[in-house]
């Protein structure tokens, strides 16, 4: 009998756990489309951007740019309005990766902000113009790292693992790697939005599927492109004391003033880790690139070749998070290195001079 009472018993248990993760599911089912169906509130800078590339629902899009700039009045299929929102919610993830304006209206869904590690990072600070970067005139800058280009050439094969890489997964080794965080689902809709949100930049630039522009990924800069000084830690410390040390501080470790960013860091806890491609010893080609054609911000292509090659060596030699590959000994001694940094470094500040303020703010566009 008693045998019988136990038996019963499990089989309930089983039962009720069973239902409960059944209700559960079906709970988180219905937050999800309840914030799908809502009215995304944009971030300052993605109201401006997807409104002069004349965002709307309707059943023909034509792109503002390209009349514009090409006199073209070309008829695209038009958007839903789930389209988008997906699209907005995707503007505002680039924009705002940490999810500062998200807090206030209370609906998190692009609050990306749990998939990531540090304070600093925004997918916009590299992926500039938020995955957009353009000068005063409308033209797409060289090495800027677009999102509309990428998409251009989606799922193309990866230069490094020499795998096709979709661009889902594309977004996510920059969550990993280069934001130093968590791996969204591949269907999660952070992902959905944010390739909805480039493809429909791509479609509003007319760009043509397959082809590869020159504004996307960064223009490398190989040794073979210096003048064979080699990479060296004393001119690159030099040159980032005298050219990037006034935004992004002492060791690189960023600025911040009233909890705002106001210059990322580039080394110690918020930057990205040693499996970034940002990463020089990874990839020696990337970081340079980067520098090159989009640093000093307001002064970019100001310096050389070398001087970018010398500058990246340097950053990269200080203390960053390890990566998945490095192991728990390099782990161990980098959290160390991070740790003693910025006593050592309050120590010393009064015999340093703080260099001026920086004007510019991170994410002020
Ligand atoms: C620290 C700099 C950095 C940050 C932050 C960053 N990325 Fe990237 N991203 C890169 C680099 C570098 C590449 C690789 C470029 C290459 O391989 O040529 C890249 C590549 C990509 C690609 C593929 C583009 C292409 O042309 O191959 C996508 C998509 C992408 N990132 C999305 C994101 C998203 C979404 C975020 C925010 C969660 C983000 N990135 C944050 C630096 C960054
Ligand atoms: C005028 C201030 C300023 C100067 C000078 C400056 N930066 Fe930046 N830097 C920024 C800001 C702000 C960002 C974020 C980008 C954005 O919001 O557009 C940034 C982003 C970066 C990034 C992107 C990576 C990340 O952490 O997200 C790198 C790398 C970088 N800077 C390197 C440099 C180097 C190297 C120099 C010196 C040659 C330099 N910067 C000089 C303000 C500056």
């Amino acid at each position: 009998m008693s045998a019988q009472i136990a038996k019963l018993a499990r089989v309930l248990v089983l039962l009720v756990v069973l239902g409960g993760l059944y209700v559960l599911a079906i709970h988180k089912h219905e937050q999800r489309e309840t914030l799908r169906r809502a009215d995304v509130a944009l971030t300052p800078g993605c109201a401006d951007k997807l409104a002069r590339y004349g965002l709307v629902a309707g059943e023909h899009y034509q792109s503002p740019y390209v009349l514009a700039k090409d006199g073209v009045a070309a008829k695209l299929r038009g958007y839903t309005q789930p389209d988008v929102r997906a699209i907005q919610r995707g503007c505002n993830i680039i924009d705002d990766t940490q999810g500062h304006f998200a807090r206030d209206t209370g609906l998190e869904r692009w609050n990306s902000k749990r998939f990531i590690r540090g304070s600093h990072t925004s997918c916009d600070h590299c992926h500039q113009g938020i995955g957009d970067k353009q000068d005063a005139e409308g033209n797409r800058l060289k090495g800027s790292l677009s999102l509309a280009a990428s998409w251009a050439m989606a799922d193309m094969y990866d230069r490094f693992t020499g795998l096709l890489l979709p661009y889902e997964l594309r977004q996510m080794q920059c969550y990993i790697n280069s934001s130093n965080g968590y791996k969204p689902n591949i269907s999660d809709d952070l992902i959905r939005d944010v390739t909805a949100y480039s493809r429909f930049l791509s479609a509003a630039l007319d760009l043509k599927i397959g082809n590869h522009y020159d504004e996307q990924g960064v223009d490398e800069i190989a040794a073979s492109a210096t003048v064979k000084q080699g990479d060296d830690y004393i001119r690159g410390e030099a040159l980032y004391k005298d050219k990037c040390q006034s935004c992004h501080g002492r060791q690189a470790v960023g600025t911040v003033a009233d909890g705002r960013v106001i210059a990322p860091a580039l080394a110690g806890p918020n930057a990205w880790n040693m499996q970034s491609r940002n990463y020089f010893y990874y990839v020696s080609t990337i970081l340079p690139g980067f520098i090159c054609r989009n640093m000093p911000l307001g002064q970019e292509n100001t310096l050389s070749n070398q001087e970018c090659r010398d500058i990246a060596y340097y950053i990269s030699n200080l203390p960053r998070p390890a990566g998945d590959r490095q192991g728990p000994l390099i782990a161990l001694q980098n959290q160390f290195l991070m740790a003693v940094m910025p006593p050592l470094m309050r120590l010393t500040e009064s015999q340093t001079k703080d260099p001026a303020p920086a004007q510019h703010a991170a994410g002020a566009r």
